[in-house]
């Protein structure tokens, strides 16, 4: 009798307290199975393409993609680092960036398959959520809104991982949706495939709402919302504009109007977004009409430290990284993001270490990861070079350690505020002209008169 009381009481217990859980999210892994270490600089990676690479470390290269030691190595560290996560997020993008001729289709499933097996291995009990990146497929970026051989191939891999209806609704168009009670959390998982809405997808072009997902994801809200359930939001390519290169977004102008009316409608169930693509660490702030934040996408740095060939990004590589998110199972707000990473050349050097890189309520002094607290740490990084230096840093995982000047602020600063294409031209014309001082300066002049004006009377 006794120990029957004793268990109502912990149980209410339990559910009254925040309960802080904990996952991964793991993204942009591209493996390069043909990496060697060698003196001939032309054959080390074809992910390098035509660049020479003189320094091949057992651990990988800054120009190549990351060889499977590598790849074993962040998984392994995931594994060291925190064991039995509540579950893993994996947002896609496993190939080499290399020409379609030299994967084709089997190619990129080996790879696909040769990843879920090692993640299986590892995290033998561990359920993940996975998203298709626009790598994961042949020819690359062409993702269909429909069934086809890969989808349906890649939902036989990932079968273990998925409840049956998953599987169905993966076969027609790479998405689904989960509730998150068999990992102990209340409330929902929404795993999109947002390479519909790429615009290198030539298969969407004309589409208004290809795979009917975007008719789909608003039942899914809506239901969420009738339930009292609170979501994630997971994907691969991002809606808005990528921080390293001034005007480049990735969506369609159509589907990224969209996808901002949906945030901007469902916005109250949404506790967070979780993507990847970028290679970089860095966020995307949603605003209501009225300019109150009401959600933030959280991009996670890739494990490959790839430098981009994407012509007017200079040095675009990183360290490979991994990230435990920290969240309240019970409502799935987040409370803090902690980011580990490989310091690559020390690797190549001494031994591969992973060590935190930075936890976020810390680095940016916030209490928690709301969109309000996203938005000051915008704020921040807006308005204070340190804060600004310091997120700079964090973006390409501790490799560019160089001073971020005006134009690279503003182009970082827009990214992250404004989601909308006009709006982040507007941003960029503010924010690279010098009107925004000036204006710091009037104001600074009149709270000195004033100041001074006041002391005289
Ligand atoms: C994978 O990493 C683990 C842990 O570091 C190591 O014991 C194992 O030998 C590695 N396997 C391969 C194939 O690299
Ligand atoms: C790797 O090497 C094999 C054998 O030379 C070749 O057929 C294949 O296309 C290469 N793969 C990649 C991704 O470069
Ligand atoms: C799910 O599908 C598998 C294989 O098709 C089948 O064996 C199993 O019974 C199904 N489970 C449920 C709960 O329907
Ligand atoms: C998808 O296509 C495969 C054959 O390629 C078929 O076996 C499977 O049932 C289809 N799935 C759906 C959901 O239509
Ligand atoms: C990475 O390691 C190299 C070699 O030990 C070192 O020079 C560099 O400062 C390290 N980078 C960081 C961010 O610690
Ligand atoms: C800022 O830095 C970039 C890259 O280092 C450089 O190309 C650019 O000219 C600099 N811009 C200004 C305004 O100093
Ligand atoms: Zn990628
Ligand atoms: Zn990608």
């Amino acid at each position: 009798m006794k120990s029957f009381f004793f268990l109502l009481l912990a149980g209410s217990v339990r559910l009254s307290s925040t309960e802080r859980g904990y996952f991964w999210h793991l993204t942009d892994l591209h493996l390069d199975p043909n990496y060697t270490v060698t003196s001939d600089p032309r054959k080390v990676c074809p992910s390098a393409g035509d660049q020479l690479v003189t320094d091949a470390g057992q651990w990988g290269n800054y120009l190549c993609d990351s060889p499977r030691v590598l790849i074993n190595s962040s998984i392994y560290a995931m594994k060291s680092i925190l064991p039995k996560p509540d579950f893993i997020l994996w947002t896609g993008d496993d190939t080499p960036h290399v020409p379609n001729e030299q994967l084709g289709e089997e190619a990129v499933l080996e790879i696909i398959k040769w990843l879920t097996n090692l993640i299986q291995q590892i995290f033998p009990t561990t359920k993940v959520y996975s998203a298709l990146g626009n790598h994961d497929f042949h020819p690359k970026s062409q993702l269909p809104p429909h069934n086809n051989s890969i989808y349906y191939r890649i939902s036989e891999f990932w079968s273990p991982w998925l409840k049956n209806e998953s599987v169905i609704s993966f076969q027609k168009g790479a998405y689904y949706s989960e509730e998150l009670k068999d990992v102990g959390a209340a409330g929902r998982m929404i795993v999109l495939n947002t390479n519909l809405y790429y615009d290198s997808n030539s298969l969407t072009a004309n589409m208004k709402d290809p795979g009917d997902q975007f008719q789909w994801l608003e039942e899914q809200l809506n239901n969420a919302y009738l339930k009292g359930e609170k979501v994630y939001i997971v994907g691969h390519v991002p809606p808005g504009y990528f921080e390293k290169k001034r005007d480049k977004p990735w969506f369609r102008e159509e589907f990224n109007k969209r996808f901002i009316e949906i945030i901007q409608k469902h916005h109250g169930v949404i506790q967070g977004q979780f993507f990847g693509h970028h290679h970089t660490d860095s966020f995307k702030m949603f605003y209501s009409e009225s300019g109150t934040p009401i959600s933030s996408m959280f991009i996670a740095p890739g494990v490959t430290p790839w430098k981009t060939t994407l012509p007017g990004v200079e040095n675009g590589a990183n360290n490979p990284g991994i990230r435990v998110v920290e969240y309240d199972r019970q409502n799935l707000q987040v409370f803090d993001i902690v980011t580990y990473y490989l310091n690559l050349t020390y690797a190549n050097k001494v031994s591969p270490r992973w060590e935190k890189e930075y936890r976020l309520t810390e680095a940016f002094q916030v209490p928690d990861c709301s969109a309000q607290s996203m938005h000051s740490v915008l704020r921040k990084i807006a308005d204070d070079s340190c804060y600004l230096q310091k997120y700079y840093e964090y973006n390409s995982v501790s490799y560019d350690l160089e001073a971020c000047n005006k134009s690279c602020r503003a182009d970082h600063v827009c990214a992250i505020r404004e989601v909308d294409f006009n709006k982040y031209k507007e941003c960029i014309k503010t924010e690279s002209s010098s009107i925004r001082h000036t204006f710091k300066i009037i104001v600074l002049f009149i709270a000195m008169s004033v100041y001074l004006f006041t002391f005289d009377l």
